[in-house]
């Protein structure tokens, strides 16, 4: 078994996809194994994105990011990692494989309605950011 995080960014919070994210993620065998709702601030949102330190969509994104709740879940399945990307499709939802999440509901590169861990390493460190 191997953990990783995911987040219901804003925009999907916003129109209210909880719960189809929850049912996509459930369906597919991954267990809740910790789950929190809350607003990011400014702080919490730059050190958890300080590897886009210096990118040009950085301000864009952190102002995103802050303007309203997020779901923060920690994901516990075999192959965690990769199989959640897998089931999210690329960040650019036009490049994002039929079916996947973000090709269902995201609305933008910016606005793709999910964040999932990249390796097994910041999954361990982006889980303890928040939890
Ligand atoms: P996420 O998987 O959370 O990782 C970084 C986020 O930056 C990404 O999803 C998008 O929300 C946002 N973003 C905005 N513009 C870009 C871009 N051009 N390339 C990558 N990520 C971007």
């Amino acid at each position: 078994m191997s953990r990783t995080l995911l987040i219901v960014k804003p925009d999907a919070v916003e129109r209210n996809l909880i719960g189809y994210i929850v049912g996509r993620l459930e369906r597919a065998g991954f267990k809740i194994v910790e789950m929190r709702m809350l607003t990011l601030d400014e702080t919490k949102a730059r050190s958890f994105y300080a590897v886009h330190e210096g990118k040009p969509f950085l301000n864009d994104l952190v102002k995103f990011m802050t303007s309203g709740p997020v779901v923060l879940m920690a994901l516990e399945k075999e192959n965690a990692v990769e199989d959640l990307r897998t089931l999210i499709g690329a960040t650019d939802p036009a490049k994002a494989a039929c079916g996947t999440i973000r090709q269902e509901i995201a609305l933008n590169i910016e606005k793709n309605s999910v964040h999932a861990s990249d390796s097994d390493d910041n999954a361990t460190k982006e889980i303890a950011h928040f939890f």
